[in-house]
C-alpha cells in the first residue's frame, strides 16, 4: 500500500517534471505569463551612396518579434510564415493561434519577418509590388475546397464565415518568390539562429514557402542551435548536388552543395505535414517524401505527416495551425516536441 502510493507520487513527479501532466490537458486554461516581450532587427548589411560615401543605409534585415514566457522551457519556437505573421496570431474565425497557444505551454515563441517582409521590408534595392487578382487563386492554393467557393465538405475553414475568409484572403504582405530572395530570408535566419539572440535550441515552424527557406537557413548555419523543422506544407525543397536532381524556381527545387545539405541530417528531426485532400502525386509532397528519404540516406531524421490519413484529421487546409482545429493540429506538435525531447524546461526562471 505504501509503496504504491509512493510509486504514484513517483509517476507524478516524473510527469509533472516532464511537463506531459501541465501540457496539452491544461495549457487551455493556463494564463500567459511572460517575462518579456519585444523585437529586434537581425542580419543586413550597411550599403554606401556611391556619390557620397559619409552616406548609408542599413536595409535587408529581418524583424523578429519575440514572447519569453515567465517560466520558459528551453526550446524557441521560431513561427515563419513567408507571407504574413497574422497566419500563426489567430484561428480562421478569430480564435486562439499557435502563438499564444505555445505561449501558454511556455515556449518562447518569436514571430519572424524575414528580410523585405512586412516589419522588415526596408529593402537595399528598389522593390516592386504589382497587384493581381489572387483572391480565388488562394482560395485553391490553401486547399478549401477544389474550386474557388465550392469548399471541401469536411473543411476545417469556417466555410459560413464570410468574414473569416476576407480576413484571410486580405492578410498578406508582399511576398517575393526568387531564388535571391529565397537566399537572402535563408541566411538572415541563419544569421539570427547562430547569434544566439533567439536561444540555442531552435524550432521552425513554418508554412509553405516558408519551408525552403527554413530547410536553407539550416544549411547555411553555423551552429547546431537549430534543432528541428516542422513545416506545414512546405512549398519547396533543398536537394544535394550529387543526385542530378533538376533545379526549379520559384519554389525549388533548390539545389546545394552535399555538405551543406548534410547538416540537415544532423538535426534531430525533421517533419513535413501535409494537409488532407492532397493527392501523393501533389507536387510538394512527392519532394517531401523524397527530401524525407535523402536525408535520412545521410542519418537524418525526417518524416512526413498527413494530417488526414495518419492522424484523422479531416480537412484540414494548407493553413492547418490555423484551422478549426488547430488545438488538435498543436497535439500533434506537442506529441513531436516531447518525443524529441525538445519540450525540457530551462534550469531557472530565464536569463534568456
Ligand atoms: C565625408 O566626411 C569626411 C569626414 O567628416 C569629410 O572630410 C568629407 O568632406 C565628407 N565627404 C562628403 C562628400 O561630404
Ligand atoms: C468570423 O470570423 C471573424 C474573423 O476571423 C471573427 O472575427 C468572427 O468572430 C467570426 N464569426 C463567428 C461567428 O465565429
Ligand atoms: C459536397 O457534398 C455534396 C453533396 O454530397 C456534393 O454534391 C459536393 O460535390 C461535395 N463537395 C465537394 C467539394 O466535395
Ligand atoms: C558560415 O561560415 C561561412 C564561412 O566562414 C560564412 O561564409 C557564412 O557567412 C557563415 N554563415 C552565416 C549564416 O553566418
Ligand atoms: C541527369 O538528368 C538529366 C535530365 O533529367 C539526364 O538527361 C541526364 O542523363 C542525367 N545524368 C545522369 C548522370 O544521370
Ligand atoms: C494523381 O493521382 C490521382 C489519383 O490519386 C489521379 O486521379 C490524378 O490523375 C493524378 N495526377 C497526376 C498529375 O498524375
Amino acid at each position: 500500500m505504501a509503496s504504491m502510493f509512493i510509486k504514484c507520487i513517483i509517476t507524478f513527479l516524473a510527469l509533472f517534471v516532464s511537463g506531459v501532466w501541465s501540457d496539452e490537458q491544461n495549457a487551455k486554461k493556463r494564463p500567459i505569463m511572460l517575462d518579456r516581450s519585444g523585437g529586434f532587427t537581425i542580419a543586413g548589411k550597411v550599403i554606401k551612396n556611391p556619390i557620397n560615401s559619409n552616406m548609408t543605409l542599413s536595409c535587408d534585415h529581418g524583424y523578429m518579434e519575440y514572447f519569453i514566457p515567465w517560466k520558459p522551457r528551453k526550446t524557441s519556437l521560431v513561427m515563419w510564415h513567408s507571407s504574413s505573421t497574422q497566419t500563426w496570431q489567430n484561428r480562421f474565425d478569430g480564435g486562439e493561434g499557435f502563438k499564444d497557444m505555445f505561449l501558454r505551454r511556455n515556449y518562447p515563441v518569436y514571430l519572424w519577418d524575414a528580410p523585405r517582409l512586412g516589419r522588415a521590408n526596408w529593402a537595399c534595392e528598389p522593390t516592386f509590388y504589382m497587384p493581381d487578382y489572387r483572391d480565388q487563386g488562394n482560395f485553391i492554393a490553401w486547399n478549401f475546397g477544389p474550386s474557388y467557393g465550392n469548399f471541401w465538405n469536411d473543411t476545417q475553414f469556417p466555410a459560413s464565415n464570410e468574414t473569416a475568409w476576407q480576413q484571410a484572403t486580405s492578410a498578406r504582405y508582399v511576398e517575393y518568390d526568387t531564388n535571391a530572395n529565397i537566399y537572402l530570408q535563408a541566411n538572415a535566419a541563419a544569421v539570427a539562429a547562430d547569434s544566439y539572440k533567439i536561444g540555442d535550441s531552435i524550432v521552425y515552424l513554418t508554412n509553405s514557402a516558408a519551408g525552403l527557406r527554413a530547410q536553407l537557413a539550416v544549411a547555411l548555419s553555423n551552429t547546431t542551435n537549430t534543432k528541428a523543422i516542422v513545416a506545414y506544407e512546405s512549398f519547396g525543397y533543398v536537394f544535394p548536388d550529387n543526385l542530378n536532381i533538376t533545379a526549379g524556381q520559384p519554389f525549388g527545387p533548390l539545389i546545394i552543395p552535399l555538405e551543406q545539405f548534410k547538416k540537415l541530417a544532423k538535426l534531430p528531426a525533421i517533419q513535413y505535414i501535409f494537409s488532407d485532400h492532397r493527392s501523393e502525386n501533389f507536387t510538394f509532397l512527392a519532394q517531401a517524401r523524397l527530401s524525407a528519404t535523402i536525408i535520412n540516406m545521410y542519418g537524418g531524421n525526417a518524416e512526413v505527416l498527413l494530417l488526414g490519413k495518419d492522424a484523422g484529421l479531416k480537412g484540414s487546409t494548407h493553413i492547418a495551425f490555423m484551422d478549426m482545429d488547430n488545438d488538435k493540429v498543436a497535439g500533434l506538435l506537442d506529441k513531436f516536441l516531447r518525443k524529441n525531447k525538445l519540450d525540457r524546461y530551462t534550469r531557472q526562471r530565464g536569463s534568456n
